[in-house]
């Protein structure tokens, strides 16, 4: 990148979105500031501690702190005086019945307004409803109406596990705003031609990332409603999806049957798009119905289990996996969480493990007993729960694993295990929607 085109950036939020934005922009050569209340968390990223589990993170924060160009701060004060464009990353809680709640977003705007004197452009990079980036204008002029400031709606598609490369290398740029100059400005600070970038208005920039997020959640729900009558009539989900997945009119990913999606993003933003829509009075059936799919298949689990054990009340059920998917720590809404919370409704005792998970995580329901691995997990069990799908799981010896159960059955929540294998070592096997495979 040359000389001229970097950028002084400031960033509020070192959350997931923000910490990764800040790295990969002191990368490309910007000098970046990124301001976050939270005083250990800054404290520990300045001395190059990522809290998260996330490939790369580590060093390129590494190199952003030694190369004097990415710096954390506590206050806004000290972190957007500099910033010529400021990006906001905070979080966008979704209540159920209130809809979006824009209170640390609303504050970040005030804190730009207040101290941010030099800059030009405000990026919101968090995921907000539509409509979000007008409020965001408004809010600032409101709050400094002398001066102007361009807004751009500029949504990231960052997955977990796979940030760093998702922003290095991103499968389309979207930036919108009713400045074009301003939105070129903020694409053109990734130094990516090549990569596809759509330039909108604020509305259908902020619509894009919702309503990419929405298709993923309702083709898993898709696919784990199609895997429910699977089971129904004996056919098996994995190869209906790969027969399905090879049209690339339809695609293989986002096609696999489960306890269905969980994590921060894709059941708030779900939820978000839902309020969006009936506050402009109209209901998304589609969208409604991917929230209920998902619901159901977080339940399925327990409601299997009762059946085929009589009752869940004084039984052992051993937990493989709690976060949201493997290869990250991320415990939020995740549906391994919320069918430890279901056993443990129904009076079973559940003993869980989890790779990333090291105990007194507030997520994780009162009463779940903590296992160093899998197989102390099962020891005296009479159902083992397969819920993510870590390699450690699907590489178990499942003869051992017997030996440490009392009863017989295998539930694979994320049908990543090999049934023939479970059924060699005298289990029980159970999947989503394989019918056929099932025994
Ligand atoms: C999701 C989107 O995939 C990103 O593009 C987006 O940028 C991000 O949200 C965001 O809004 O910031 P992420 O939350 O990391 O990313 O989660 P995914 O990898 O999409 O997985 C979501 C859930 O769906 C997980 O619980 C996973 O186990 C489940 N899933 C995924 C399935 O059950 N079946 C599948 O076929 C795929």
């Amino acid at each position: 990148m040359t000389e001229s085109r970097k950028q002084k950036i400031g960033i509020i939020g070192a959350g997931y979105v923000g910490l990764v934005n800040a790295v990969c922009l002191a990368e490309i050569g910007h000098r970046v500031w990124c301001f976050d209340y939270d005083a250990g968390k800054v404290e520990r990223l300045n001395s190059g501690v990522v809290d998260i589990l996330e490939p790369d993170l580590p060093e390129l924060l590494a190199g952003g702190l030694d190369a004097g160009r990415l710096t954390f701060h506590t206050t806004a004060e000290e972190a957007l005086p500099e910033a010529e464009i400021v990006m906001i990353c905070v979080d966008t809680p979704t209540d159920p019945q209130i809809g979006p709640d824009l209170t640390r977003l609303m504050s970040a705007v005030g804190s730009v307004a207040e101290h941010a004197e030099r800059a030009e452009i405000l990026v919101l990079r968090s995921t907000v409803p539509p409509g979000t980036s007008i409020l965001a204008e408004e809010e600032f002029s409101r709050l400094n109406g002398s001066r102007g400031i361009s807004v751009v709606s500029h949504p990231e598609f960052f997955q977990e596990g796979r940030a760093v490369e998702d922003c290095r290398r991103p499968l389309r740029i979207v930036v919108g705003s009713r400045d074009k100059d301003a939105a070129a400005r903020v694409a053109g600070l990734w130094n990516m031609p090549d990569v596809p970038t759509v330039v909108s208005d604020l509305e259908s920039a902020e619509m894009t990332k919702q309503a990419s997020n929405a298709f993923l959640a309702a083709k898993i729900s898709f696919i784990n409603d199609i895997a429910r009558i699977c089971d129904a009539v004996g056919a098996d989900i994995d190869t209906v999806a790969e027969g399905m997945g090879l049209d690339p009119r339809i695609g293989s990913r986002y096609l696999k049957a489960g306890v269905g999606f969980g994590g921060s993003c894709l059941p708030k933003d779900l939820r978000a798009l839902v309020a969006s829509a009936r506050s402009h009075g109209w209901e998304p059936r589609t969208l409604t119905a991917a929230i209920e799919v998902n619901e159901t298949q977080r339940r399925l689990v327990s409601e299997l289990l009762a059946e085929r054990l009589g009752s869940l009340s004084g039984k052992t059920i051993a937990l493989l996996g709690l976060v949201f998917k493997p290869d990250t720590s991320d415990l939020r809404d995740s549906p391994a969480v919320a069918i430890a919370g279901l056993l443990i409704e129904g009076g079973a005792t559940v003993v869980a493990t989890d790779p990333a998970v090291h105990g007194g995580e507030p997520e994780i329901p009162v009463g779940v007993r903590l296992a160093d691995d899998a197989y102390s997990a099962a020891a005296g069990a009479m159902a083992v729960v397969l819920a993510t799908e870590w390699d450690a799981f699907t590489a178990l010896d499942w003869s051992r694993m017997a030996d440490a159960m009392e009863g017989t059955l295998v539930v694979d929540g994320r049908n990543t295990l090999d049934p023939v294998i479970i059924r060699d070592a005298d289990l029980d096997y159970v999947g989503i929607g394989r019918g056929t495979v099932a025994g």
